[in-house]
């Protein structure tokens, strides 16, 4: 039954930027509002899941009382909330736009500024998602795909080597989709499947997503 695939379930989302602290007043981070990953945290919570939401700093705030909210603020502290739930979710859902570099040392002092160039050197972050993959047992994992070019091509690379069930890709080449907008248009794939959906509102994407998840899980 459509309307109970949620029901009992626990559903990890990860939401919002990641900032990573240069020195004590400035961060790298990206325009992540953290709206796709709160849209979708309320609409899988109406759906009767049990809702950890890890979310990077964001204005966004939860209604539902289904609704467990957890704050971060780098990648690395991301990992490690993840990883405290990963083990007993059924289906996680990475919607976070992670920085993928941090600054190699955070200066302890507010980097005063000279006559010369400032060069910062950046280290790679772990990979959450793939991470995921890699620990996956039972869990359905689906990841997004935020690209600029080539973005199905990317899209199916990231399903296949991040070992995800479903991926929804987002293009910042379509009016209205993305960053900050109340709005999003996506395409959706499986190993076997591709779906694409028209631009709509943000809790109407998220409604999109979980009905193929869901449809997913009853096949
Ligand atoms: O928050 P909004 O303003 O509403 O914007 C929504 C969104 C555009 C951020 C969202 O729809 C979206 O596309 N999120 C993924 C952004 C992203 O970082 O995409 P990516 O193609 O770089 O990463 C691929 C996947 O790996 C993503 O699921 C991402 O969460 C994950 N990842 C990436 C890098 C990393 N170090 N760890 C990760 O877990």
């Amino acid at each position: 039954n459509q309307d109970t695939t949620f029901k009992g379930k626990t559903v990890l989302i990860t939401a919002g930027p990641t900032y990573e602290a240069i020195d004590p007043v400035r961060f790298i981070g990206n325009h992540s509002s953290g709206k796709m990953g709160f849209s979708l945290a309320e609409e899988a919570a109406k759906r009767g899941a049990k809702v950890i939401l890890v979310s990077g700093p964001s204005s966004q705030q939860t209604h539902s009382q289904n609704i467990e909210l957890h704050k971060v603020t780098s990648a690395k502290e991301m990992l490690d909330k993840v990883f405290q739930f990963y083990d007993n979710v059924d289906i996680a859902i990475a919607s976070a736009a992670v920085a993928d570099y941090a600054p190699k040392e955070v200066a302890k002092e507010k980097i005063k500024k000279n006559d010369d160039n400032l060069t910062i050197e950046l280290v790679k972050n772990p990979d959450i998602l793939k991470t995921m993959g890699e620990k996956k047992t039972h869990q359905f994992l689906v990841g997004f795909a935020l690209e600029t070019q080539n973005e199905e091509e990317n899209a199916k690379g990231k399903l296949e080597k991040k070992n995800l069930d479903m991926i929804v890709l987002n293009s910042l080449r379509d009016t209205g989709a993305g960053f900050k907008n109340d709005t999003n248009k996506v395409r959706i794939f499986t190993k076997t499947e591709r779906k694409e959906f028209e631009l709509k509102s943000k809790d109407d994407v998220a409604k999109d997503i979980l009905n193929f998840v869901e449809y997913q899980l009853l096949k």
